[in-house]
């Protein structure tokens, strides 16, 4: 059940969709979030039906603020034209819409790394940080949040950046899922990493970068070997700031 200064948060990711209750004075779950897998065709349909699942399971009121945290580029009342890691029948979409028709209610979503971000700079490790900060989330693909002067730039979409020497698309050379799959070692991994974030230095010159996502419980493991001259720290939500920060963007709405 939720109470007052708290709201529903749901983390839609290539691998699970998680939601908990949020409380939102501190930043932290309410309760235990609950992980359903996420299906292996990532229709529209499939993936709302789950978040709605989650609303019954947790008992959310209909005055609660619902924030969902998803995996592609979000403009309000606009169909989706980007999809990288669900089912691409998610183009054209109009999330925002096929999530409050399926859950009965209005709902706020937002772009799951901008969600984390700001769920960093609200709670966590880019608390009271002036300049640029680069939140970054390392999972199925690489997702950005900008941040400047405590104000979110939303949908950067700097996972995708081309990598040079022929080295492509960013994430699909350094996310934490290519680490799996080729099972490079950590430090053979940030190498890569190294070459990822000296090419996000060169060019946006931030002050601080965040490291999130599931793999930032392992940061003593790869973030020493990274090697740059611009700070970078493991985000302090690891991987709950997606859902604490969908919630909390959609406190900001109501
Ligand atoms: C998507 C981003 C998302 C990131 C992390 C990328 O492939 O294009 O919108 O933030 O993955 O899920």
């Amino acid at each position: 059940m939720i109470e007052t200064a708290q709201a529903f948060g749901v983390d839609i990711g290539g691998s699970g969709i998680k939601a908990a209750p949020v409380n939102l004075e501190k930043g932290e779950f309410a309760e235990p979030r609950l992980k359903i897998l996420t299906p292996e065709v990532s229709t529209p349909e499939a993936v709302a039906a789950i978040v709605r699942q989650q609303l019954e399971h947790f008992e959310v009121p209909e005055t609660a603020p619902v924030g969902i945290a998803f995996p592609a580029p979000i403009k309000p009342g606009r169909p989706l034209d980007f999809m990288a890691n669900l089912d691409q029948s998610w183009i054209g979409v109009d999330v925002t819409a096929v999530f409050s028709e399926a859950c009965g209610r209005p709902v706020v979503v937002v772009n799951d790394a901008d969600a984390a971000g700001l769920a960093e700079q609200q709670y966590g490790a880019a608390q009271g940080q002036n300049g640029l900060v680069i939140a970054t989330t390392l999972g199925t693909g690489i997702g950005t949040a900008l941040i400047y002067n405590g104000v979110l730039i939303p949908n950067s979409e700097l996972g995708h950046i081309e990598l040079p020497k022929g080295k492509g698309d960013a994430e699909k050379y350094a996310a934490s899922s290519v680490r799996e799959r080729e099972d490079l070692g950590y430090k053979k991994w940030a190498k890569r990493l190294t070459k990822y974030y000296g090419l996000m230095e060169k060019y946006f010159n931030p002050d601080l970068f965040v490291v999130g996502g599931g793999v930032s419980r392992q940061s003593d493991k790869f973030l020493p070997y990274i090697d740059i001259k611009t700070p970078i720290v493991p985000a302090k939500l690891r991987n709950e700031a997606g859902i604490v920060g969908a919630a909390y963007f959609a406190s900001t709405k109501q």
